[in-house]
């Protein structure tokens, strides 16, 4: 037997209701926020990553997927959406629409990580990309977007918000940390050295106990904010707390992608925040789009896994409906199967969903399968039925049974469906 590839996870026919839902909570949101759907391919050039998403990165630095395709190529498998997006705005002149511009997109991911609860080498990304505002009010409303997306599951979440600064203020903080770090680097693990030299802001979050304990003194990125900075983040405090927004200020928030400044935010469980990962994250990205070549344009977003969002309801007892119910099982006890199969096609033009005997069973077995599948209505047709043109029904949620004629059956079944 070929088993599954580590880290990856099939979705069951007995679980896709799920997947089906986060769909439509998806398309809900788009259409009440004006987003946009965008699809990327699955897999880009290696340079789009490398430039897009960054060369000190945990992700560019060990978990991509890259290959040399048979042109000789090097192509490596989407680790996350953003780069996509950023590269097909620029290569078909979205900026020429309508700006702001709001897109979202529901794909997967690939990234080479130690597999284990919650972290998959394929996760799906529910991500959504602001284009052309450059205001707390689109920071706040990206958020709300994220916020209210948890909400329709049933979770509140905390965000955890962070502001790193724009180009000025972020070089200064970075200058401050670097002073206070170089002579404790001794101590701290060799992904800290590495992070010291491309990127000081990550010493922040490393999750060693040893390197954490140097992070609790470090400088603080809010004494170094300017002006435009400090305003802007007390604006967005202002409007999250306004819109009953459940968040705190996590001053060593910096995310684990380069392309991050000014604001940051994650979604964390909001009874367990400890040692749990984030349930999604995002932030600003004003540089990217000009990095990788196109017009400078302010973007802001976030990621939300799904995967992770469906074991987290699942940890906390928290059930999706499965609302694709089986409404009519046809048995039969006659050879006119094509007759059946009218019947059931008759149920279906009118909306009402059916099955029917596809493998020949016994009447037993029928039945069977009608209780397996869940099926509210059982109508037998057999010689007799067809000659009397009259069907036996019965009702297996309730246990009741009757005989109705062949042509009041959808009438019956739309009246006493629920
Ligand atoms: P990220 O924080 O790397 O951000 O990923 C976003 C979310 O994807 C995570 O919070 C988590 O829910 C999920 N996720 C990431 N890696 C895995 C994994 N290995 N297994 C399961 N779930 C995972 C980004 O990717 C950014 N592109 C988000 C963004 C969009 N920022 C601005 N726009």
């Amino acid at each position: 037997m070929i088993n599954i590839p580590k880290g990856l996870k099939d979705v069951l026919p007995n679980e896709s209701y799920k997947w089906e839902k986060v769909m439509k909570v998806v398309y809900d949101l788009a259409k009440l926020y004006n987003i946009k759907e965008i699809r990327t391919p699955i897999f880009e050039h290696t340079e789009l990553f490398l430039r897009g998403v960054g060369d000190s990165t945990d992700i560019v630095n060990k978990e991509m997927y890259t290959f040399l395709d048979k042109g000789g190529r090097s192509i490596t498998l989407r680790p996350e959406g953003t780069a996509g997006v950023v590269r097909s705005f620029i290569e078909n002149s979205l900026f020429n629409e309508a700006l702001p511009l709001k897109m979202f997109y529901v794909l997967p991911n690939f990234r080479y990580e130690k597999p284990q609860a919650g972290r998959y080498r394929q996760h799906t990304q529910f991500g959504v990309e602001v284009y052309g505002a450059d205001t707390p009010e689109s920071d706040a409303e990206t958020i709300m977007i994220g916020y209210e997306f948890y909400k329709k599951f049933g979770i509140k979440p905390q965000v955890h918000i962070n502001n790193l600064g724009c180009s000025i203020c972020k070089n200064n903080y970075v200058e401050a940390l670097k002073t206070y770090f170089e002579p404790k680097l001794s101590q701290m693990c060799e992904d800290c050295k590495r992070r010291y030299k491309t990127n000081p802001l990550r010493l922040l979050d490393c999750k060693e106990e040893n390197c954490k304990l140097h992070v609790e003194n470090a400088p603080k990125m809010a004494d170094y904010l300017c002006e435009d900075c400090k305003t802007r983040f007390v604006k967005l405090q202002e409007i999250l707390t306004a819109l009953n927004i459940d968040y705190i200020i996590n001053p060593i928030l910096v995310r684990g992608l380069d392309y991050y400044s000014n604001t940051v935010f994650e979604f964390y469980d909001a009874d367990k925040t400890k040692g749990l990962n984030a349930l999604g994250g995002g932030g600003r990205y004003n540089n990217l789009v000009e990095e990788l070549g196109g017009k400078a344009t302010p973007v802001v977003g976030f990621g939300i896994g799904i995967e992770r969002l469906l074991l987290y309801l699942e940890s906390k007892n928290i059930n999706i409906e499965n609302e694709n119910k089986v409404e009519v099982y046809v048995a039969n006890i006659t050879n006119d199967t094509i007759k059946i199969m009218e019947i059931v096609k008759n149920l279906r033009d009118n909306g009402i969903s059916c099955e029917m005997n596809l493998s020949g069973r016994s009447l037993k077995a029928q039945f069977k399968y009608a209780d397996k599948i869940n099926a509210k209505f059982v109508i037998t047709v057999g010689e007799d039925e067809l000659t009397s043109g009259m069907f036996n029904i019965k009702d297996m949620f309730k246990g009741t049974q009757g005989s109705i004629p062949e042509n009041k059956i959808v009438e019956y079944i739309l009246e006493n469906r629920n």
